[in-house]
C-alpha cells in the first residue's frame, strides 16, 4: 500500500468518467444520462466486447480482472470517476460460481485500488438485494439486518460492500453504492439474473407470444423501473458527501409484485396474452430474497423517492416496446 488519499477527493475537477460493463442492461441506459450531464467527450465506455448499438462515446475493450489494462486506461485518459458495473449476475453466476466470484471480486478490488492509487474523485458500484438470504426479514427488509446470501453472486456483493466500506474508512475513498432490486427497462435485455422474467414478459406480450415464467405466480420480489434506477444512481452520486451515513450500500425500494400481478396489469392492454408457470432453479434463489425493502435511510440521507408504480411502469414499457416494434416493421418494408 502506498500513500493515504484521505481528503484528496474533496478537490473539485472536471469529471472524466469511465463506465465498466457499459454494454449491459444498466450501462447502456446510464451512459446516455451521463453523456447528457457531463458531455459525451467526458464519458469513456468499456466492456469485454464492442457495443452492438451505435455510440459516439470513446470505447475501450477492458476485462475488469486485467489490472494493468485498467490502470493504463485510467492513466492515459485521465479518468477521475468510475461507474463500475461489470459483473456476473445471480442466475448466470450459479453456472460457474468461481468465475462469478473472480470477476465480481477481482474487478471491484482492481477498481477500488485504482481509486486509491489515482486519487479518483468518486466511484459508483452497484450491490443488490441478493445480499439478503433466507434468514433476513422479508417484509420489510431493514438496512441493517441478518445478511447470509445463498448465491455466489450474493456472497460477492456482500463481500464487495464490506470492501467499499473498508476503502472509505481506511483511505477516504469516496465510493457510493445502492442495493438495486430487479431492474426493468425496454432498451436492453437483462444479462442472466433471477428477476429477468419481469423484462422478458413484456417482450412476449408485445410480440403476441405465450410467456413461460421460470418463477411461481405468487413469488413477490422488489423491482424498479430503469428511469428510477438511473435517478437513484445520479442522485446518490450528486448527494452531499457529508450527508451519506451508509458506506456499505443503501437499500432502495420502488415496486414489489408477483409474476401474476404484473401479468394481470399487462393483460389489461393485451387481453389475449397468456402465461404459464414452470419454476426452475431460479425459484430457490427468489425464495431467499426480500419481498419489500425498507429504504428509510436512503430517503432520509439523500431524499430518495421513486417516480414509477406498477401501473405507470407497465404503461410506459408497453408504449415504448410497441414503438420499437412498429419502427422495426416499417424499416423491414
Ligand atoms: P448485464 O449482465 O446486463 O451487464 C454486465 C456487463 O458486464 C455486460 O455487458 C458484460 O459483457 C460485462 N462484463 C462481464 N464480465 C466482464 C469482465 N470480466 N470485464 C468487463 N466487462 C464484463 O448486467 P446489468 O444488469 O447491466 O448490471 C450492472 C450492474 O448492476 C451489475 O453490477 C449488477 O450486479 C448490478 N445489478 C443489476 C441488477 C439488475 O436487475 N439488472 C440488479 C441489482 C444489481
Ligand atoms: N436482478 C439481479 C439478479 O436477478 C439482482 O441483483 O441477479
Amino acid at each position: 500500500m502506498e500513500e493515504n488519499t484521505k481528503g484528496v477527493a474533496d478537490k473539485v475537477r472536471t469529471p472524466k468518467i469511465l463506465v465498466t460493463g457499459a454494454c449491459g442492461q444498466l450501462g447502456s441506459e446510464l451512459t446516455e444520462q451521463l453523456n447528457k450531464i457531463y458531455g459525451v467527450e467526458n464519458v469513456v465506455i468499456s466492456d469485454l466486447k464492442e457495443p452492438v448499438k451505435k455510440t459516439t462515446n470513446h470505447f475501450e475493450a477492458l476485462d475488469v480482472t486485467d489490472t494493468n489494462r485498467l490502470y493504463e486506461i485510467i492513466e492515459s485518459l485521465e479518468i477521475t470517476q468510475i461507474y463500475h458495473l461489470a459483473a456476473i449476475l445471480s442466475a448466470k453466476g450459479e453456472e460457474n460460481p468461481h468465475i462469478a466470484w473472480r470477476i465480481n471480486m477481482d474487478g471491484l478490488l482492481n477498481v477500488l485500488e485504482a481509486g486509491r492509487r489515482w486519487k479518483l474523485d468518486k466511484i459508483y458500484w452497484p450491490s443488490s438485494i441478493a445480499v439478503f438470504g433466507v434468514n433476513s426479514p422479508k417484509n420489510p427488509t431493514p438496512q441493517n439486518t441478518v445478511i447470509e446470501p445463498s448465491t455466489a453472486y450474493g456472497i460477492s456483493k456482500h463481500a464487495g460492500e464490506l470492501w467499499c466500506q473498508y476503502y472509505h474508512d481506511q483511505f477516504g475513498l469516496d465510493v457510493r453504492s445502492l442495493r438495486y432490486p430487479g431492474l426493468i427497462g425496454y432498451q436492453g435485455l437483462p444479462g442472466g439474473g433471477t428477476t429477468d422474467y419481469a423484462v422478458d414478459i413484456f417482450h412476449k406480450a408485445v410480440q403476441g407470444e405465450k410467456f413461460t415464467c421460470f418463477l411461481s405466480k405468487d413469488t413477490v420480489l422488489p423491482m424498479m423501473y430503469m428511469p428510477d434506477a438511473i435517478k437513484a444512481t445520479l442522485d446518490l452520486m450528486e448527494a452531499d458527501k457529508e450527508k451519506l451515513s451508509v458506506h456499505t450500500s443503501y437499500n432502495i425500494q420502488a415496486i414489489s409484485f408477483s409474476p401474476e400481478e404484473i401479468f394481470n396489469e399487462i393483460k389489461k392492454s393485451y387481453p389475449s396474452f397468456t402465461t404459464e408457470y414452470a419454476p426452475d432453479f431460479r425459484q430457490k434463489i427468489a425464495d431467499s430474497w426480500p419481498e419489500v425493502i425498507d429504504d428509510a435511510q436512503a430517503r432520509n440521507d439523500w431524499n430518495w423517492e421513486p417516480n414509477y408504480d406498477l401501473k405507470s411502469m407497465v404503461a410506459d414499457m408497453l408504449k415504448n416496446l410497441k414503438e420499437i416494434k412498429d419502427l422495426a416493421l416499417v424499416q423491414n418494408h
